[in-house]
Protein backbone atom coordinates (compact mmCIF):
# COMPACT_ATOMS: atom_id res chain seq x y z
CA UNK A 1 0.00 0.00 0.00
CA UNK A 2 1.36 3.19 -1.00
CA UNK A 3 0.57 6.10 1.73
CA UNK A 4 -0.38 9.81 1.27
CA UNK A 5 -0.31 12.11 4.20
CA UNK A 6 -2.24 15.37 3.94
CA UNK A 7 -0.33 17.29 6.63
CA UNK A 8 -2.59 20.46 7.09
CA UNK A 9 -2.41 22.93 10.18
CA UNK A 10 -5.02 24.84 8.29
CA UNK A 11 -7.52 21.53 7.38
CA UNK A 12 -9.46 21.42 4.24
CA UNK A 13 -13.18 22.11 3.94
CA UNK A 14 -15.12 19.26 4.75
CA UNK A 15 -16.41 19.05 1.70
CA UNK A 16 -13.01 19.13 0.25
CA UNK A 17 -11.54 15.83 2.08
CA UNK A 18 -14.84 13.91 1.11
CA UNK A 19 -14.19 14.04 -2.40
CA UNK A 20 -10.22 13.58 -1.79
CA UNK A 21 -10.60 10.23 0.29
CA UNK A 22 -13.50 9.24 -2.66
CA UNK A 23 -10.13 9.60 -5.11
CA UNK A 24 -7.96 7.44 -2.99
CA UNK A 25 -10.79 5.00 -2.07
CA UNK A 26 -11.21 4.35 -6.02
CA UNK A 27 -7.36 3.78 -6.68
CA UNK A 28 -6.31 0.52 -5.45
CA UNK A 29 -3.13 0.13 -3.66
CA UNK A 30 -3.56 3.70 -1.69
CA UNK A 31 -4.29 4.44 1.91
CA UNK A 32 -4.94 8.42 2.83
CA UNK A 33 -3.55 9.71 6.42
CA UNK A 34 -4.33 12.90 7.90
CA UNK A 35 -2.61 15.38 10.41
CA UNK A 36 -4.44 17.98 10.90
CA UNK A 37 -4.28 20.76 13.22
CA UNK A 38 -0.68 19.80 14.50
CA UNK A 39 0.54 21.86 17.10
CA UNK A 40 3.90 20.85 16.46
CA UNK A 41 6.88 20.67 14.07
CA UNK A 42 7.78 17.37 15.71
CA UNK A 43 4.04 15.41 14.87
CA UNK A 44 4.92 16.41 11.96
CA UNK A 45 8.11 15.18 11.59
CA UNK A 46 6.81 11.50 12.80
CA UNK A 47 3.71 11.59 10.26
CA UNK A 48 6.44 12.05 7.14
CA UNK A 49 8.58 9.39 8.48
CA UNK A 50 6.94 6.27 6.90
CA UNK A 51 5.04 8.28 4.18
CA UNK A 52 5.16 7.70 -0.06
CA UNK A 53 3.21 11.36 -1.08
CA UNK A 54 2.64 14.27 1.27
CA UNK A 55 -0.16 17.27 0.47
CA UNK A 56 0.28 20.44 2.58
CA UNK A 57 -0.45 24.05 1.91
CA UNK A 58 0.94 26.49 3.53
CA UNK A 59 2.45 23.69 6.15
CA UNK A 60 6.74 24.70 6.78
CA UNK A 61 8.65 21.81 4.44
CA UNK A 62 12.06 22.43 5.41
CA UNK A 63 14.91 20.61 5.41
CA UNK A 64 14.35 18.74 9.12
CA UNK A 65 10.78 18.02 8.19
CA UNK A 66 12.22 16.40 4.60
CA UNK A 67 15.14 14.22 6.24
CA UNK A 68 13.23 12.51 8.74
CA UNK A 69 11.16 10.95 5.78
CA UNK A 70 12.32 7.83 4.35
CA UNK A 71 10.29 6.58 1.37
CA UNK A 72 8.82 10.10 0.39
CA UNK A 73 8.58 10.59 -3.48
CA UNK A 74 6.45 13.40 -4.32
CA UNK A 75 5.39 16.71 -2.01
CA UNK A 76 2.37 18.48 -3.53
CA UNK A 77 1.91 21.99 -2.59
CA UNK A 78 -2.03 22.22 -2.84
CA UNK A 79 -2.23 25.56 -3.60
CA UNK A 80 -0.11 28.24 -5.83
CA UNK A 81 3.22 29.57 -3.86
CA UNK A 82 5.79 27.10 -2.82
CA UNK A 83 7.84 29.37 -0.90
CA UNK A 84 7.02 27.29 2.18
CA UNK A 85 8.83 24.28 0.75
CA UNK A 86 12.35 24.13 0.71
CA UNK A 87 13.10 22.98 -2.28
CA UNK A 88 16.90 22.58 -2.65
CA UNK A 89 16.75 19.72 0.39
CA UNK A 90 14.10 17.89 -1.37
CA UNK A 91 16.01 18.10 -4.71
CA UNK A 92 18.91 16.54 -2.57
CA UNK A 93 16.54 13.31 -1.54
CA UNK A 94 15.28 13.42 -5.48
CA UNK A 95 11.79 13.75 -4.19
CA UNK A 96 9.50 15.52 -6.43
CA UNK A 97 7.27 18.85 -5.90
CA UNK A 98 4.60 19.67 -7.19
CA UNK A 99 1.93 22.61 -6.71
CA UNK A 100 -1.61 23.03 -8.14
CA UNK A 101 -1.36 25.99 -10.11
CA UNK A 102 -5.00 28.00 -10.64
CA UNK A 103 -6.81 25.31 -8.53
CA UNK A 104 -7.70 28.28 -6.10
CA UNK A 105 -6.86 31.67 -8.05
CA UNK A 106 -10.96 32.40 -8.22
CA UNK A 107 -11.02 32.45 -4.54
CA UNK A 108 -7.97 34.18 -3.74
CA UNK A 109 -9.16 37.19 -6.62
CA UNK A 110 -13.17 37.45 -4.68
CA UNK A 111 -11.18 37.98 -1.59
CA UNK A 112 -9.07 40.40 -2.72
CA UNK A 113 -12.11 42.43 -4.34
CA UNK A 114 -13.99 41.55 -1.30
CA UNK A 115 -11.42 43.19 0.77
CA UNK A 116 -11.12 46.31 -1.58
CA UNK A 117 -15.06 46.79 -1.42
CA UNK A 118 -14.68 46.44 2.51
CA UNK A 119 -12.57 48.65 3.21
CA UNK A 120 -13.36 51.53 0.56
CA UNK A 121 -17.01 51.56 2.75
CA UNK A 122 -15.21 51.96 5.96
CA UNK A 123 -15.95 48.29 6.99
CA UNK A 124 -19.59 49.00 6.60
CA UNK A 125 -19.77 51.27 9.74
CA UNK A 126 -22.39 53.64 8.13
CA UNK A 127 -20.43 56.82 6.82
CA UNK A 128 -19.89 57.13 2.71
CA UNK A 129 -17.15 55.42 1.57
CA UNK A 130 -16.31 55.00 -2.42
CA UNK A 131 -16.74 53.34 -5.48
CA UNK A 132 -15.18 50.94 -7.93
CA UNK A 133 -16.32 51.86 -10.84
CA UNK A 134 -14.08 53.79 -13.44
CA UNK A 135 -11.35 53.77 -11.15
CA UNK A 136 -8.16 52.20 -12.24
CA UNK A 137 -6.70 48.97 -11.14
CA UNK A 138 -3.30 47.71 -11.79
CA UNK A 139 -2.20 44.27 -11.01
CA UNK A 140 1.18 43.40 -9.99
CA UNK A 141 1.90 39.83 -11.56
CA UNK A 142 -0.46 38.22 -14.29
CA UNK A 143 -0.99 34.83 -13.50
CA UNK A 144 -4.27 32.70 -13.05
CA UNK A 145 -5.04 34.82 -9.66
CA UNK A 146 -4.35 38.11 -11.76
CA UNK A 147 -6.27 37.21 -14.72
CA UNK A 148 -9.30 36.07 -12.64
CA UNK A 149 -8.98 39.47 -10.92
CA UNK A 150 -8.85 41.22 -14.12
CA UNK A 151 -11.98 39.44 -15.37
CA UNK A 152 -13.84 39.82 -12.22
CA UNK A 153 -13.07 44.02 -12.34
CA UNK A 154 -13.89 44.74 -15.29
CA UNK A 155 -17.20 43.33 -14.14
CA UNK A 156 -17.16 46.52 -11.98
CA UNK A 157 -16.42 48.50 -14.72
CA UNK A 158 -12.96 49.16 -13.59
CA UNK A 159 -10.05 50.11 -15.98
CA UNK A 160 -6.72 47.28 -15.98
CA UNK A 161 -3.21 47.52 -16.36
CA UNK A 162 -0.70 44.65 -15.57
CA UNK A 163 2.74 44.33 -15.47
CA UNK A 164 4.36 41.06 -15.10
CA UNK A 165 8.02 40.25 -16.02
CA UNK A 166 7.46 36.70 -17.30
CA UNK A 167 4.45 38.06 -19.34
CA UNK A 168 4.68 39.17 -22.84
CA UNK A 169 2.72 42.26 -23.45
CA UNK A 170 1.02 41.08 -26.59
CA UNK A 171 -0.37 38.41 -23.96
CA UNK A 172 -2.19 40.98 -21.48
CA UNK A 173 -3.88 42.86 -24.29
CA UNK A 174 -4.93 39.88 -25.20
CA UNK A 175 -6.82 39.44 -22.15
CA UNK A 176 -8.38 43.25 -22.31
CA UNK A 177 -6.22 44.62 -20.24
CA UNK A 178 -3.12 47.29 -20.42
CA UNK A 179 0.27 46.34 -20.43
CA UNK A 180 3.09 48.57 -18.16
CA UNK A 181 6.36 48.75 -19.32
CA UNK A 182 7.78 48.56 -15.19
CA UNK A 183 6.41 47.97 -11.95
CA UNK A 184 6.91 51.67 -11.24
CA UNK A 185 5.19 52.61 -14.05
CA UNK A 186 2.13 50.18 -12.48
CA UNK A 187 2.23 51.68 -9.66
CA UNK A 188 1.67 55.14 -10.85
CA UNK A 189 -1.04 54.27 -12.73
CA UNK A 190 -3.38 52.25 -10.48
CA UNK A 191 -6.07 53.48 -8.28
CA UNK A 192 -5.93 50.26 -6.77
CA UNK A 193 -3.02 47.82 -6.70
CA UNK A 194 -3.39 44.35 -6.55
CA UNK A 195 0.16 42.23 -5.45
CA UNK A 196 -0.17 38.75 -7.28
CA UNK A 197 3.61 37.34 -6.98
CA UNK A 198 5.55 34.82 -5.80
CA UNK A 199 7.71 35.31 -2.45
CA UNK A 200 10.89 34.55 -3.98
CA UNK A 201 15.04 36.42 -3.17
CA UNK A 202 14.10 37.96 -5.96
CA UNK A 203 10.45 39.81 -4.73
CA UNK A 204 11.01 39.75 -1.17
CA UNK A 205 11.06 43.43 -0.13
CA UNK A 206 10.70 44.81 -3.21
CA UNK A 207 7.47 46.44 -2.52
CA UNK A 208 9.22 49.14 -0.37
CA UNK A 209 8.76 52.71 0.44
CA UNK A 210 9.95 54.30 -2.85
CA UNK A 211 7.60 52.36 -4.70
CA UNK A 212 4.95 53.31 -2.83
CA UNK A 213 5.39 56.65 -2.66
CA UNK A 214 5.22 57.05 -5.99
CA UNK A 215 1.27 55.95 -6.22
CA UNK A 216 -1.34 58.48 -6.53
CA UNK A 217 -3.42 60.10 -3.43
CA UNK A 218 -5.83 57.62 -2.00
CA UNK A 219 -3.91 54.97 -3.21
CA UNK A 220 -4.85 51.46 -2.33
CA UNK A 221 -2.96 48.55 -1.82
CA UNK A 222 -4.46 44.89 -1.10
CA UNK A 223 -2.02 41.38 -0.83
CA UNK A 224 -3.30 38.28 -0.92
CA UNK A 225 0.19 37.13 -1.87
CA UNK A 226 3.14 36.97 0.93
CA UNK A 227 3.71 39.61 3.61
CA UNK A 228 7.62 39.82 3.32
CA UNK A 229 6.68 40.79 -0.11
CA UNK A 230 6.62 44.41 1.37
CA UNK A 231 8.85 45.89 3.28
CA UNK A 232 6.84 46.45 6.53
CA UNK A 233 8.93 49.97 7.82
CA UNK A 234 7.97 51.47 4.34
CA UNK A 235 4.79 50.65 4.59
CA UNK A 236 4.23 51.63 7.89
CA UNK A 237 5.96 54.83 6.92
CA UNK A 238 3.70 55.67 3.98
CA UNK A 239 0.48 54.74 6.34
CA UNK A 240 1.92 56.92 8.91
CA UNK A 241 2.52 59.83 6.22
CA UNK A 242 -0.65 59.60 4.13
CA UNK A 243 -3.73 59.15 6.05
CA UNK A 244 -5.64 59.02 2.89
CA UNK A 245 -3.46 55.80 1.35
CA UNK A 246 -5.17 52.16 2.11
CA UNK A 247 -3.80 48.95 2.85
CA UNK A 248 -5.78 45.56 3.33
CA UNK A 249 -4.06 42.40 3.05
CA UNK A 250 -4.68 38.75 3.64
CA UNK A 251 -1.04 38.13 4.91
CA UNK A 252 -1.07 40.40 7.91
CA UNK A 253 1.98 42.41 8.92
CA UNK A 254 4.75 41.38 11.40
CA UNK A 255 3.17 44.20 13.61
CA UNK A 256 -0.43 44.17 12.76
CA UNK A 257 -1.64 45.18 16.29
CA UNK A 258 0.31 48.33 16.12
CA UNK A 259 -0.88 49.10 12.62
CA UNK A 260 -4.89 48.38 13.57
CA UNK A 261 -4.40 50.32 16.41
CA UNK A 262 -3.23 53.35 14.90
CA UNK A 263 -4.80 53.03 11.70
CA UNK A 264 -7.74 51.42 11.77
CA UNK A 265 -10.20 52.69 8.76
CA UNK A 266 -6.92 52.60 6.80
CA UNK A 267 -6.01 49.07 6.71
CA UNK A 268 -8.10 45.79 6.97
CA UNK A 269 -6.79 42.19 7.61
CA UNK A 270 -8.66 38.92 7.38
CA UNK A 271 -8.06 36.49 10.66
CA UNK A 272 -5.61 34.03 9.28
CA UNK A 273 -4.96 33.42 5.51
CA UNK A 274 -8.10 33.00 4.10
CA UNK A 275 -7.88 33.60 0.60
CA UNK A 276 -8.11 29.59 -0.65
CA UNK A 277 -10.26 28.66 2.17
CA UNK A 278 -13.21 28.36 0.42
CA UNK A 279 -14.71 24.87 -0.24
CA UNK A 280 -14.88 24.83 -4.04
CA UNK A 281 -10.91 26.26 -4.16
CA UNK A 282 -10.08 22.95 -1.04
CA UNK A 283 -12.07 20.45 -3.48
CA UNK A 284 -9.90 22.04 -6.72
CA UNK A 285 -6.63 22.27 -4.96
CA UNK A 286 -6.88 19.09 -2.84
CA UNK A 287 -8.63 16.69 -5.68
CA UNK A 288 -5.84 17.72 -8.15
CA UNK A 289 -2.88 17.43 -5.74
CA UNK A 290 -4.21 13.65 -5.03
CA UNK A 291 -4.71 12.87 -8.76
CA UNK A 292 -1.25 14.36 -9.61
CA UNK A 293 0.16 11.77 -6.94
CA UNK A 294 -1.06 9.13 -8.16
CA UNK A 295 -0.64 10.33 -11.96
CA UNK A 296 3.03 10.43 -10.71
CA UNK A 297 3.56 7.62 -9.50
CA UNK A 298 1.68 5.24 -11.47
CA UNK A 299 2.89 6.85 -15.15
CA UNK A 300 6.03 9.32 -14.36
CA UNK A 301 3.27 12.23 -15.11
CA UNK A 302 5.59 15.28 -13.97
CA UNK A 303 3.63 18.03 -15.35
CA UNK A 304 3.57 20.30 -12.35
CA UNK A 305 6.67 19.32 -11.07
CA UNK A 306 8.52 22.59 -9.79
CA UNK A 307 12.11 21.25 -9.40
CA UNK A 308 12.20 19.37 -12.39
CA UNK A 309 15.86 20.94 -13.37
CA UNK A 310 17.56 19.55 -9.71
CA UNK A 311 15.21 16.03 -10.18
CA UNK A 312 14.67 15.58 -13.54
CA UNK A 313 11.50 13.40 -14.81
CA UNK A 314 12.24 10.07 -13.42
CA UNK A 315 9.94 7.67 -14.11
CA UNK A 316 9.21 5.41 -10.46
C1 LIG B 1 -1.41 29.59 -2.30
O1 LIG B 1 -0.20 29.82 -2.39
O2 LIG B 1 -1.98 28.78 -3.05
C2 LIG B 1 -2.25 30.37 -1.34
O3 LIG B 1 -1.47 31.24 -0.63
C3 LIG B 1 -3.11 29.49 -0.43
O4 LIG B 1 -2.48 29.11 0.76
P1 LIG B 1 -3.22 28.13 1.79
O5 LIG B 1 -3.40 26.80 1.14
O6 LIG B 1 -2.32 28.04 2.99
O7 LIG B 1 -4.54 28.72 2.16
Amino acid sequence: MKKILIATEKPFAREAMFHIEGVVNDTPGYELERLERYKTKQELIEAVKQTDALIVRSDQIDEQVINASNNLKVIVRAGAGIDNIDLHAASKKKIVVMNTPGQNSNAVAELAIGLMLGLIRHKYNGTPGTELRWKKIAMHGFGNIGKRMAEIAKGFDMKVYAFDPFIGSKYIKSKGVNPCDSVEELYKKGDFISINIPATPETRESINYDLLSATKPNAFLVNTARKDLIEEEGLIKIIEERPEFMYAADVAPAKRAFIEENFPMQTLFTTNKMGAQTAEANINAGVAAVRQIISYIEEGDNKYQVNKEEVGSKIL
